[in-house]
C-alpha cells in the first residue's frame, strides 16, 4: 500500500488503574537501609502502589482497558486489536492480551504482548497505528500494564525504591474530522546494552530452579548511573526526532509526556533542550516508575486533568530496558 492511501490515526480515549495499597518512602525505610530524603532528593518519588497478592498483571489492564474504551464510547466487541506492552505477563503464554481478550468480550480482536520494557507502550501505539493506517484495523486497544512488584528484589535498595505497579491504556481509531491524529513515531534499540537492566533468570537461558530463585536471577538487575545516563541520552534525540518528523519545533509543543522513571531525568532532558519544566508531565513522585504503564498513565491523567486541551501538541517519550527508547 502506497504513502497516500495510509489513514491519520486518533486516539479516542484513554483510561488508567492504580492498584489501592500505597507504598511509601517511610515504609521502605522499614524494609532496606534508605530514607525519604535519598530517594526524594534522587529521584522525586514519593510513593509508589503496589499490586494486591490475587492481582496479576491482566487484572490491572483490565481496568485501564474498560476506562479507556468508555473514555472512547467505543464497545469491547468492536476491537479488532488488542495489545498489552509488558515485561510481566501472567504467564508465559498465552498473552497478557489474550486475558483481557476473555475480560472484556472482544471476539474479533487479534491478541498479542510487546515486550519493549518501558517503552512498550510507544512500540505497541506504533504497532497498532500501522494497523488501523493501513485499513488492517479499524479500532485497537494498547495497553501499558506492568506488576513490577513480582520482579523485584525487596531486599536491594538500588532498585527497589523506584518501582510500582500499574496499567494504563489508549483506544485507537481512523481519525475523523476535528479528533486530532498521531503525527509522527520514532524508536529505537540497542541490543548490546541488554546487560545494564535486565531480568537474567526465569527464562530459557537460566530457568527457574532452586539455584537460581536462591540467586535471585529472578529479579530485576540495573546498572544506574549507566541507565540514567543513556536514558538522558535517547530521550533527548527521540524527542527531538519525532518533533522533526512531524515538521515541528519543541515550542509548538504544549505538552511532554516522558517515561516517569526519574524526576532528575527529565529536569535534565528539559535543560539540555531549553523546554520550561512546566511543559512535562510529571505524576512518578505518586506512582515511581511503573515501566510500560508509565506514560500510558501520565497520558490518561494529563487528560482527565485538563493538561492537555483539544489542538494542543503532545510529545510521548520513552526508554527502557533492551535499550529501547520511542517517542
Ligand atoms: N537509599 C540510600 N542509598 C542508596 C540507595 C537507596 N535506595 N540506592 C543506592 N544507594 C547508595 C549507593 O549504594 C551508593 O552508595 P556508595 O556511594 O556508598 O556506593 C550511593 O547511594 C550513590 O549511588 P548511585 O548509584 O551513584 O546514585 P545515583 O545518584 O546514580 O542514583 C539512581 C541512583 C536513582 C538509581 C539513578 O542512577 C537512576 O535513576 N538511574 C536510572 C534508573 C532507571 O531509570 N531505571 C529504570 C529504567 S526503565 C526500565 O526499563 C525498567
Amino acid at each position: 500500500m502506497s504513502n497516500q492511501t495510509l489513514r491519520p490515526v486518533a486516539i479516542a480515549g484513554t483510561g488508567s488503574y492504580l492498584p489501592e495499597k500505597v507504598l511509601t518512602n517511610a515504609d521502605l525505610q522499614r524494609m532496606v537501609e534508605t530514607s525519604d530524603e535519598w530517594i526524594t532528593e534522587r529521584t522525586g518519588i514519593k510513593e509508589r502502589r503496589i499490586a494486591a497478592k490475587h492481582e496479576a498483571t491482566s487484572d490491572l489492564a483490565i481496568a485501564a482497558g474498560r476506562e479507556a474504551l468508555a473514555n472512547a464510547g467505543v464497545e469491547a466487541a468492536d476491537l479488532d486489536l488488542i495489545i498489552v506492552a509488558t515485561v510481566t505477563p501472567d504467564m508465559a503464554f498465552p498473552a497478557t492480551a489474550c486475558f483481557v481478550q476473555k475480560a472484556l468480550g472482544a471476539p474479533k480482536a487479534t491478541c498479542f504482548d510487546v515486550s519493549a520494557a518501558c517503552s512498550g507502550f510507544l512500540y505497541g501505539m506504533e504497532l497498532a497505528r500501522q494497523f488501523i493506517a493501513t485499513g488492517s484495523a479499524e479500532r485497537a486497544l494498547v495497553i501499558g500494564a506492568d506488576k513490577l512488584s513480582a520482579i523485584i528484589d525487596w531486599t536491594d535498595r538500588n532498585t527497589c525504591v523506584l518501582f510500582g505497579d500499574g496499567a494504563g491504556a489508549a483506544v485507537l481509531q481512523p481519525a475523523g474530522e476535528g479528533s486530532g491524529e498521531i503525527l509522527s513515531a520514532y524508536s529505537g534499540s540497542n541490543g548490546n546494552l541488554d546487560e545494564i537492566l535486565n531480568v537474567p533468570g526465569g527464562g530459557s537461558r537460566n530457568p527457574l530452579t532452586p539455584e537460581t530463585i536462591g540467586g535471585k536471577s529472578n529479579t530485576m538487575k540495573m546498572a544506574g548511573r549507566e541507565v540514567y545516563r543513556h536514558a538522558v541520552q535517547t530521550m533527548m534525540s527521540a524527542t527531538k526526532e519525532a518533533i522533526a518528523r512531524a515538521g515541528l519545533t519543541p515550542d509548538d509543543i504544549e505538552c511532554f509526556i516522558p517515561h516517569q522513571a526519574n524526576l532528575r531525568i527529565i529536569e535534565t532532558i528539559a535543560d539540555k533542550l531549553h523546554i520550561p519544566m512546566e511543559r512535562f508531565f510529571v505524576n512518578l513522585q505518586a506512582y515511581g516508575n511503573t515501566s510500560a504503564a508509565a506514560v500510558a498513565i501520565a497520558l490518561d491523567e494529563a487528560q482527565r486533568s485538563g493538561r492537555i486541551k483539544r489542538g494542543d501538541h503532545i510529545l510521548m517519550v520513552v526508554f527502557g530496558g533492551g535499550l529501547t527508547w520511542a517517542s
